[in-house]
């Protein structure tokens, strides 16, 4: 019998790949999904612990289920992910009639877990250890994630798919959750990195998306000594016929090495789109932040991508607020964006996470108002930036990857027969609107751009082929 599943996912790539993987093995079990949770037999949250607001949604939604769960407490409600790593049983404290607790490296067991509360009622709560708990080995075995086969109709659109190939992190930003939400930092075996790959590949997939905390930090060392980078991963996957781009995120600054650089340079289809995130660029900020460079390591990085990578287009994460941040300081980060010129940057308030060393060191002491003014104008700073940046691109042509309809395609064509407003992505990941048809999903495409926003360049697919590689790869 068909089961119908509803499930809502917070946070970052990692999640959006798991839930695609929860909802993978839940299809094999005959589960269907829904958009509606008013008729979902199992509702699942996908969750976040980044920032206090991510985790404030998720608690209200869960509040909103009260009633219904009282009416069918047949319904299966579930929390999966970092805030279920993170606050464990205080989610059955706050939230009684919450079925299923089930951290990041646990998720592999949700099918098995269904099918024992169908037969038997009662919480169930499965977790990884304690990053203080034991042994690191023990450690990393408890939050080891797994990524089996699958099913092409779950990615956010066939040509297109996430790889992991790192989980966890061990670079304990004072400010951040991660490492303790998701575990020791581990390197995925390449050869199971390859054999996923190509398996995306024989089945259309033209784009992967490699993933990781510090995705550059990626390391695999070989039973005999030999070390696997991500260079040399790169390497391998650019030999897969039918992959057509290969990109990664997200990138530690420090970790920024010549090799990766070369491979990007080198290998064609190797995007030159880097998201390397610099989070401040005043050197008292980055101390308390811990994050191990100052910012004349950040413009020095940067220097050599500049120099070594043509075309490149590279994005950065800001926190504004962080304890102790002075005018001054906020300054210093807004001389830092003036200069690197960034393609686009996500620009956070400082949210003090409990459990952290931020929250144990220091006092989270710039008000809220402060926050929000340093927040928007951080954010009109950037968005002039990359305005201007895009209009680099008028009357160029870019290749683009054709993803599907644009959000709003059926608004303006539904009636107009088969001609829609279609979106893709450059090499450089800026994101394409033109009209085409529905058969050129999946296709790279010649696309002459004839106007520019901050975040979208707008174009027209070139008919008239004068011969080959007429088109930029930009
Ligand atoms: N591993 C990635 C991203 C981690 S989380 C990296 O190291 O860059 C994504 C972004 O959220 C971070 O880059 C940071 O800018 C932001 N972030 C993390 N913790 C935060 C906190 N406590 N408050 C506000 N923003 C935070
Ligand atoms: Fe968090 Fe820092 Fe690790 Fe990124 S590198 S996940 S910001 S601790
Ligand atoms: Fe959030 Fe977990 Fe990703 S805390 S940002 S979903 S790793």
């Amino acid at each position: 019998m068909t089961k119908l599943l509803y499930i809502e996912t917070v946070g970052c790539q990692m999640n959006l790949l798991d839930s695609e993987l929860v909802v993978a093995s839940l299809r094999k079990q005959g589960y269907e999904l829904t958009d509606t949770p008013g008729r979902a037999d199992t509702i699942l949250f996908n969750t976040c612990s980044v920032r206090q607001h991510a985790e404030d949604k998720i608690y209200s939604a869960l509040g909103r289920l009260k009633n219904a769960k009282q009416r069918h407490p047949e319904k299966i409600i579930g929390v999966l992910g970092c805030m279920a790593q993170k606050d464990q049983r205080k989610i059955f404290e706050r939230a009684p009639f919450v079925d299923l607790v089930v951290g990041p490296g646990q998720l592999h067991q949700i099918p098995r877990l269904l099918e024992e509360i169908a037969v038997e009622r009662g919480p169930r709560l499965e977790v990884s250890l304690d990053r203080q708990a034991g042994r690191r080995d023990e450690i990393e075995r408890s939050f080891e994630s797994y990524d089996p086969d699958r099913d092409p109709e779950m990615r956010p659109t066939p040509y297109q798919a996430f790889v992991r190939i790192q989980i966890g992190c061990d670079k304990f930003c004072t400010y951040c959750i991660v490492p303790s939400v998701r575990g020791p930092e581990q390197g995925r075996d390449p050869a199971h990195i390859r054999a996923e790959a190509r398996k995306l590949a024989d089945e259309g997939c033209r784009e992967i998306t490699l993933l990781g905390q510090t995705v550059n930090s990626y390391r695999f060392r070989h039973g005999d000594g030999r070390v696997t980078r991500l260079s040399d991963l790169l390497a391998g996957l650019q030999e897969i016929p039918g992959l057509a781009r290969l990109k990664f995120v997200t990138n530690y600054p420090k970790d920024m090495t010549d090799d990766l650089l070369a491979a990007v340079r080198e290998l064609p289809k190797v995007s030159p789109y880097l998201h390397v995130p610099a989070q401040s660029g005043s050197n008292g900020v980055l101390r308390r932040m811990k994050r191990g460079y100052t910012v004349e390591d950040y413009r020095e990085m940067f220097g050599r991508i500049r120099e070594r990578v043509p075309g490149y287009a590279v994005t950065s994460d800001f926190i504004v607020g962080f304890c102790g941040e002075t005018e001054e300081d906020f300054e210093q980060t807004v001389e830092l964006v003036r200069e690197c010129r960034f393609k686009n940057s996500f620009i956070f308030k400082y949210s003090e996470r409990p459990g952290t060393k931020g929250a144990e060191l220091f006092a989270d002491d710039v008000p809220e108002e402060t926050k929000r003014r340093r927040n928007n104008e951080l954010l009109a700073i950037q968005n002039a930036i990359s305005e201007e940046e895009n209009q680099q691109f008028l009357g160029q042509t870019v290749e683009v990857l054709v993803e599907g309809p644009s959000k709003n395609s059926h608004r303006h064509y539904e009636e107009e027969g088969p001609i829609l407003q279609l979106t893709g992505r450059t090499h450089c990941d800026r994101i394409v609107v033109f009209e085409g048809n529905r058969r050129q999903i999946g296709e790279l495409l010649p696309v002459t751009i004839y106007d520019t926003a901050p975040h979208t360049l707008f174009g027209e697919v070139v008919t008239c082929e004068v011969g080959p590689q007429v088109y930029s790869l930009s």
